[in-house]
């Protein structure tokens, strides 16, 4: 028996704490102020640089984010810890990842009017897994009751949209009928809050999405008309931190087992592959680029998204064709474009066509372009 993929609904989990911009460039030039006066001599005999101060104008200006959200604001912007800070948990307690995954799937759920027990399978897909085993996944599932299997799947930002297409794929082939996809992304704890290049990219949040079958979707859903991924390696956005690296001398705690980029050179080779792949899939399905109603992109940087928005509608994208959540979320890793789709959605008329589209570190990209049904 095979299936029609649908998304039946989104969940969303907002953290409760958000740090602007001038919170945090008031933390981090606080943070280069003690620095440079610990290491005064050394700076002045040259043997070393000054760090140099971040600015609010600068990373609006670079990034248009205005504030991110977090799971823990007093330590990330205590100048002495820098990191977010939370209690250890005993086993027998819900995980902090697995605890937002299930407030974003609970919410999903209730969208869509659908009992856990009525789903088949949960992946959790996000880009920075608390743990190697036993998978989130199965935390998230137990949590909610869900009878079936679940597994972790991690492709850096394009997390979600390779989740969306495995859930699709189990639809399709009729080994599921119900799968939520889960992406909680507590970025805070990889990244370099002391790195002035990347210290305000990221945001925490989580997000699910309900992919069914359409014999089974409530009344109001999106039809996946089609989904296609990419992948090309690239070392321009990286994260050392793993379990086979931890003992090598010095390795730990460094800042290679953080996340760093080359953040100029992802912007000019990422622009033109997606914008490439997303033309030439809307091709493949017999879709016209310039007559999608809305484009849900990956929340990375807003220049970006203004630039693949251009080539693939063929004229500047206004708010309403381009919608962003960077000002209020930041970078959230997989769940941006999701975050996106979530909050802009419902105002769209049946039959209305757009694009849902990540890209990020391996490099990888994935499209799912959706129809809203009547
Ligand atoms: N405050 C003030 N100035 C800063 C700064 C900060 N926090 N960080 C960097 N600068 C300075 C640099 O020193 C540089 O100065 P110079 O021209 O005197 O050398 C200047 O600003 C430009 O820096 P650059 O890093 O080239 O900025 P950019 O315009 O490329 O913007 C990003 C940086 C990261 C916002 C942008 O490249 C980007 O978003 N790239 C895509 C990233 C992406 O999609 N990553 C995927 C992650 S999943």
């Amino acid at each position: 028996m095979t299936g029609r993929p649908v998304i039946s609904a989104t969940g969303l989990f907002t953290p409760v704490e958000s740090i602007t911009n001038e919170e945090l460039v008031a933390s981090f030039n606080e943070y280069v102020k003690r620095h440079n006066e610990a290491h005064a001599e050394a700076i002045a005999a040259g043997e070393m640089e000054p760090l140099q101060e971040s600015s609010v104008e600068f990373i609006e200006k670079a990034s248009g984010i205005k504030a991110r959200h977090v799971m823990a604001k007093e330590p990330v912007l205590d100048p002495d810890i820098m990191a977010p800070r939370w209690p250890e948990r005993s086993n027998e307690e819900l995980s902090i990842l697995a605890e937002i995954g299930v407030k974003a799937a609970r919410d999903a759920l209730a969208r869509a009017g659908r009992d856990p027990k009525d789903v088949d399978a949960v992946l959790c897909a996000a880009s920075n897994m608390e743990r190697a085993y036993p998978a989130m996944a199965i935390e998230i599932q137990q949590a909610l009751g869900i009878d079936g299997f679940g597994f972790d799947m991690n492709v850096a930002c394009s997390s979600a949209t390779f989740g969306i297409q495995t859930a699709a794929d189990y639809i399709r082939s009729g080994n599921a009928r119900s799968v939520l996809v889960v992406s909680p992304e507590i970025t805070s704890g990889h990244l370099n809050w002391r790195d002035r290049d990347s210290h305000f990219i990221f945001g925490d949040v989580a997000t699910a999405v309900l992919v069914e079958d359409a014999a089974i979707a409530p009344a109001v859903h999106w039809d996946i008309l089609g989904t296609r991924l990419k992948t090309v390696f690239s070392n321009n956005i990286r994260n050392n931190f793993g379990f086979l690296n931890r003992a090598n001398p010095g390795s730990e705690g460094s800042a290679d087992k953080l996340f760093v980029q080359e953040g100029r050179k992802v912007f000019k080779e990422v622009v033109p592959m997606v914008a490439e792949m997303i033309v030439s899939e809307a091709g493949r399905l017999g879709l016209d680029p310039h007559a999608l109603r809305r484009l849900w992109l990956h929340q990375a940087n807003a220049g970006m998204n203004r630039l693949i928005a251009h080539r693939v509608l063929g004229h500047e994208a206004n708010a309403d064709e381009s919608p962003t959540v960077l000002d209020t979320y930041g970078n959230t890793s997989s769940a941006g474009s999701i975050i996106a789709f979530h909050l802009h959605n419902e105002d769209l008329a049946p039959g209305d066509t757009g694009l849902i589209c990540s890209f990020g570190a391996g490099y990888s990209a994935g499209t799912v372009f959706v129809r809203k049904a009547a």
